[in-house]
């Protein structure tokens, strides 16, 4: 049994870290003991997660598992969470109310809990204490172990336990079961080292560590060659690739070689506006498959919470980065995130935010009120602002960036964008959808044989979330 640890997760020491491949360190004995059987997962929270679950698919199938989409019909429910706000937490303790009804029917259904909350002290506590029924707890380090965890879950009645808070190594070759046959994400990265005040993801996914570039350009290629149009390359922090090696390649090499590939389409988020280099502005414009998308958080306009948020960056400094961005890109859509209600704003501060929304007319802001997490400093910092303070500022917020992001859609009104065509709609199943290549949802009519293309589509109509287009 490994049970986390906060204080140990902090730590950021010197050691090496360890590139292990996943055929020498698997299991091989245990190929059949999902026979007949079926799983059913349910994620939560960013891209990395979504990512981590594909993999978990995987190494689930080759145990011979196969996937549902009812957790009804399961014998294996898997729960992939999210720490990054309270809500998310929430969300999944409500799922395991659920989830406990169903065990109470079926005893012998296994639960899995994993991802970011099972790296919290807190919440390992009280699966302990009061979820005994879940079966096995695993955190975000040791995906790659599931076969043996599940081994012995299978076999003992205890509750497995095995959760590394520990700075992490890199695990390849894990093998994944992607969602999408067009669009694949691939981590250049592990972990964080910014230390955020508010953010607990240095705390649940480790240090950074960066992927060889080998490893990396290889599995773009092999996704090429699979019929894959589009990769996202993942990390907390992507601009800062290649600074824990022990070598002069940065993010700017590593995009210029995955252009080099010749892959239709490349994106990457997420970038911190303190690593984000000239140098890799240039590469953006050198070559036409990196997407003119850039997700650029800014978090807040004021320079106060800005320095009490840790974010090495000013007011100023991030609208200098942006102008950069918007001269050397013209054609492209900048999107961000924000906080309000962070400890001690003041409507002053607010207001800087306000500002910074105004002068940058987003494409789109992803808006959160502060959420104290337990461990981080942020949470011991005096929060005297009221909740209805923060709902309203979040509200007044949330109408200035509509406001933008439906002014930058309206360029597009009768123009003719690329578009690739992923499926079909989910509110209307006779369109079809995808994104263009600054990352607006389209939903399109046009025939069903174009999915899985980048068609040239001509945009009819423009809303503030999505657009309507035919295809040419
Ligand atoms: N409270 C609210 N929002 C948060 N984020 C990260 N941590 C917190 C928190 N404690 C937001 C940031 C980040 C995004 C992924 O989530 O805006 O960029
Ligand atoms: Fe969290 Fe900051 Fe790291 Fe992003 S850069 S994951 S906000 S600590």
């Amino acid at each position: 049994m490994h049970i986390p640890n906060l204080d140990k997760a902090k730590i950021r020491s010197k050691q090496e870290v360890l590139t292990k491949t996943y055929e020498n360190i698997k299991e091989s004995n245990l190929e059949k003991i999902g026979l007949n059987k079926k799983y059913y997962i349910k994620t939560y929270g960013c891209q990395m997660n979504e990512h981590d679950s594909e993999n978990i698919k995987a190494i689930l199938e080759e145990m011979s598992f196969s996937e549902v989409d009812n957790m009804e019909m399961a014998d294996l429910i898997i729960l992939n969470t999210c720490a990054i706000r309270e809500n998310a937490h929430n969300k999944v303790f409500g799922m395991l109310g659920r989830i406990k009804h169903l065990k109470e029917e079926k005893p012998n259904i296994l639960v899995a809990f994993c991802g970011c909350m099972a790296q919290e002290e807190d919440v390992v506590n009280e699966l302990m204490q009061k979820y005994k029924w879940v079966d096995m707890i695993f955190g975000t380090h040791n995906l790659h172990e599931i076969p043996i965890i599940l081994s012995h879950a299978l076999k003992s009645n205890k509750q497995e336990v095995e959760v590394y808070s520990i700075e992490g190594d890199i695990v390849e070759n894990i093998p994944a079961k992607r969602d999408s046959k067009y669009k694949a994400w691939v981590n250049i990265m592990y972990g964080c080292d910014k230390f955020c005040t508010y953010c607990i993801v240095p705390y649940t996914r480790g240090k950074q560590r960066s992927r060889k570039k080998e490893y990396i350009i290889d599995e773009v290629k092999t996704l090429k060659k699979q019929g894959y149009l589009e990769v996202t390359l993942l990390g907390q922090n992507v601009n800062a690739y290649g600074k824990d090696l022990d070598t002069d390649y940065k993010m700017e090499n590593l995009l210029e070689d995955v252009a080099k590939t010749g892959i239709e389409r490349i994106r990457f988020v997420t970038s911190h506006p303190w690593d984000f280099t000239d140098n890799m502005i240039d590469t953006i414009k050198k070559y036409p498959n990196i997407m003119p998308y850039i997700h650029l958080p800014l978090q807040s306009g004021s320079n106060r919470i800005l320095k009490l948020m840790g974010r090495r960056y000013t007011k100023e400094s991030y609208l200098n980065l942006y102008n950069k961005l918007r001269k050397a890109l013209p054609y492209s859509s900048i999107t961000t995130d924000i906080i309000v209600g962070f400890p001690g704003e003041t409507d002053d501060d607010f207001k800087e935010t306000l500002d910074v929304v105004n002068k940058c007319k987003f494409d789109s802001a992803f808006t959160f009120i502060f959420s104290p997490r337990k461990g981080t400093p942020a949470s011991k910092m005096v929060d005297n602002i009221s909740l209805d303070e923060k709902n309203k500022r979040l509200q007044t917020l949330n109408k200035l960036v509509n406001k933008y992001a439906k002014e930058r859609n309206d360029v597009y009104l009768n123009k003719t964008v690329p578009v690739l065509i992923e499926g079909y709609s989910d509110k209307d199943k006779s369109k079809l959808m995808g994104y263009t290549d600054t990352m607006k949802l389209v939903n399109v009519s046009g025939d069903s044989k174009y999915i899985g293309s980048i068609v040239s589509v001509l945009i009819t109509d423009v809303k503030t979330w999505s657009m309507d287009g035919v295809i040419k």
